[in-house]
């Protein structure tokens, strides 16, 4: 079968048979290959217990099909149907105030409910049955961006009886939990495994051992509950794909465990996000930062399952896309990795929630400047896909991220400003704007194929982590630390007899003998002949012989102290950050610290361009975008020519320029 690259979220239950084929047309000549379906549209496939019917859906694949557009099934267990939730009430979730959620919205379900997985079971298995031979249908979607809509739920009945399995297997025995997890303190001892609570809000404080334990274990619940679902298609659909929509730095489940159940990792990227306008210099490194960490998953191409469409918005709405950003915004996405490109919606609903996040046709559903701009973007791109093929960006440096360092920092963020996710994406920011890409990497990663590797925050220490960082300074590479790391032990417990950052001291030739929260305050930082702000935290620092000062303290009881190090370790260098480095000093020191470890841009930086580099065996290609509703120039690189774009070095507004080199 041929490569498809691009396709449309499409809900044909929402509209009437007879438009259909007027759909399948349009999509056609648009140059759409391929749609989602059915992901919400349990009752619609089920409509009584005993009920079964698969003729709709069976007709729209067949519809499209003919058409020669193909279909990726969505299983539709984020909306049980109301019949469901009426006859069995206990399969709703239970918030952390025993408050139960009620019908009306999605996901309004208990993922460890035994009821509910046994409706899910055969609805599955009935639907891998009949589609997993269908050769029209090309792959799976199961549910719907796991984890992300359940927040913290669930808490019911059910779920505490499942963590404390869960917890038996872990600790076997109760003196062991107690020990994980400090009981001593408040007289929170258990004699039995039975008494442990799934944690409904208390009165004051929790135990952070426990929370920590927790999220562990919510996460855990749906890696299990995608498991069951994906058992059953693989059974049944040999030859169809698996995936499931992520949705970036979002926290509820560990992403890279949940793609090793997964063909490839699927992502719902919308740009103009959140209703609030904001400038590229402030979003693009986000969304930037969000497409690779979506590669980074699984270390391979990804695709993008739902790109904006047109305006966002369910209560209250956001910014019209302009013209071409919307053709910007998926370049950005193929430029980061994505090998397919899928928009949500096709047509903007008419109904319910969303009838305000706008799709590729309006409510009239007459194609309009949405439809022309996305036509002439995939007839322009496609042969270019095609080019792509195999490709990955190529980078150089790792920045680790972890989703238990993650938890740990939301259970204590220590100032009301830091959160981890947040903290990375600073450091990832000033190697995006300064045109260095970069990979995230599990803390279980490979770090040897990179020649710098940021570690911000890393707060959860294991003796096998600090081998692993040892290691790689001690072969050539350079690392950064930072504040906040080797606090803390696996169970979430402060580590004791040692100085910070213990065992990695060795590496970084520094420890912590006290520190500062900054709160309501900045601190100064002298960095050569200049003087930054620094953020949040600091820390004060022992240096051990031979370690090099970059960056002393410039204010408070500790002016003149030193800040940022670095030293030498084998063969590579550590550097130590005590603490959170504002923009300028960010900049400034990231520009020094890639000099350093033979890191260079891939292009002379521009304001609101972006540049990444995609590789396969057979060429390089260069993306160039202008974030900005101006046009701007950049410095033309040597051998390379222009695949796409006018004329190569002046971009239009929005405009992407592809520039290849064979090698
Ligand atoms: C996504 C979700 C879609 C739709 C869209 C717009 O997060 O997967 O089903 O809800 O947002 O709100």
């Amino acid at each position: 079968m041929e490569q498809l690259h691009f396709g449309v979220d499409y809900y044909p239950e929402h509209w009437e048979r007879a438009r259909w084929a007027k759909d399948a047309d349009l999509m056609r000549d648009m140059g759409i290959q391929m749609v989602r379906m059915a992901e919400f549209s349990w009752h619609k496939l089920q409509p009584r217990e005993d009920v079964f019917d698969f003729g709709w859906l069976d007709e729209a694949i067949e519809l499209l099909g003919r058409k020669g557009i193909y279909t990726i099934v969505g299983t539709p267990t984020a909306a049980p149907p109301a019949w469901m939730v009426h006859k069995h009430p206990d399969i709703l979730p239970m918030d952390r105030e025993g408050r139960v959620r009620g019908f009306g919205g999605r996901h309004h379900d208990c993922q460890s409910n035994p009821t509910y997985r046994s409706y899910i079971r055969k609805l599955v298995t009935k639907m891998a049955e009949h589609y997993g031979q269908n050769p029209y249908v090309i792959g799976w979607q199961p549910d719907n961006e796991l984890g992300n809509s359940h927040q913290e739920l669930c808490t019911c009945a059910s779920c505490r009886q499942h963590f404390q399995a869960w917890l038996r297997r872990k600790y076997q025995t109760t003196e062991e939990l107690n020990r994980a997890w400090g009981t001593a303190f408040w007289s929170q001892e258990y004699n039995d495994f039975a008494e442990v609570t799934a944690p409904r809000i208390t009165v004051t404080g929790e135990n952070p051992s426990a929370m920590l334990d927790w999220k562990r274990f919510c996460s855990d619940l749906i890696v299990d509950f995608t498991r069951e679902q994906v058992e059953i298609i693989r059974k049944y659909a040999k030859n169809q794909f698996i995936t499931h929509n992520y949705m970036g730095f979002a926290d509820k489940v560990d992403y890279y465990k949940l793609g090793e159940l997964l063909d490839f990792v699927s992502h719902d990227q919308y740009p103009g996000g959140f209703y609030l306008p904001k400038t590229p210099h402030e979003s693009n490194h986000i969304l930037a930062a969000t497409l690779d960490v979506v590669r980074s998953y699984k270390n391979q191409p990804f695709w993008i399952i739902e790109q904006q469409s047109g305006i966002t918005g369910w209560e209250i709405m956001g910014r019209a896309p302009a013209p071409g950003q919307l053709s910007l915004w998926a370049m950005q996405s193929i430029a980061h990795g994505a090998d397919a490109v899928v928009f949500f919606r096709w047509r903007t609903c008419a109904m319910g929630t969303e009838q305000y996040w706008h799709g590729i046709l309006p409510h009239s559903g007459n194609p309009g400047r949405r439809y022309e701009e996305l036509q002439d973007f995939i007839h322009e791109v496609n042969p270019l896909m095609e080019l792509l093929h195999g490709s990955m960006p190529q980078v150089q440096v790792g920045i680790v991220f972890s989703f238990e360092q993650e938890y740990a920092f939301q259970i204590q963020p220590h100032h009301r400003d830091l959160s981890y996710t947040g903290q990375v994406q600073k450091y990832y920011r000033a190697l995006c704007e300064r045109n260095v890409p970069a990979d995230f990497v599990p803390e279980h990663g490979d770090f040897s194929k990179y020649k710098l590797l940021l570690a911000p925050l890393q707060y959860i220490m294991s003796p096998e982590l600090e081998q692993k960082y040892l290691d790689f300074v001690r072969q050539g590479g350079h690392l950064l630390l930072t504040m906040r790391t080797g606090v803390k032990d696996k169970t979430n417990l402060c580590m004791t007899e040692r100085e910070l950052p213990g065992r990695l001291s060795e590496a970084a030739g520094v420890e912590v003998l006290d520190y500062d929260c900054l709160r309501d305050t900045q601190v100064k930082v002298r960095f050569g002949e200049e003087e930054f702000a620094a953020n949040i935290w600091s820390d004060l620092l022992r240096l051990w012989p031979g370690t090099e000062i970059l960056a002393n303290y410039a204010s408070e009881f500790y002016a003149g102290e030193p800040c940022i190090t670095a030293h030498p370790y084998g063969e590579g260098i550590c550097y130590y950050v005590g603490t959170e480095p504002g923009e300028a000093l960010m900049d400034r020191l990231l520009a020094q610290i890639c000099d350093t470890a033979g890191v260079r841009p891939i292009l002379p930086p521009v304001a609101d361009v972006e540049c990444t580099v995609r590789q396969n065996d057979r060429a390089r290609f260069l993306f160039v975008l202008n974030h900005a509703g101006e046009p701007r120039s950049y410095q033309t690189p040597e051998h390379y020519r222009l695949l796409k774009g006018q004329q190569a070095g002046k971009l239009q507004p929005y405009e992407t320029q592809v520039l290849t080199m064979e090698i």
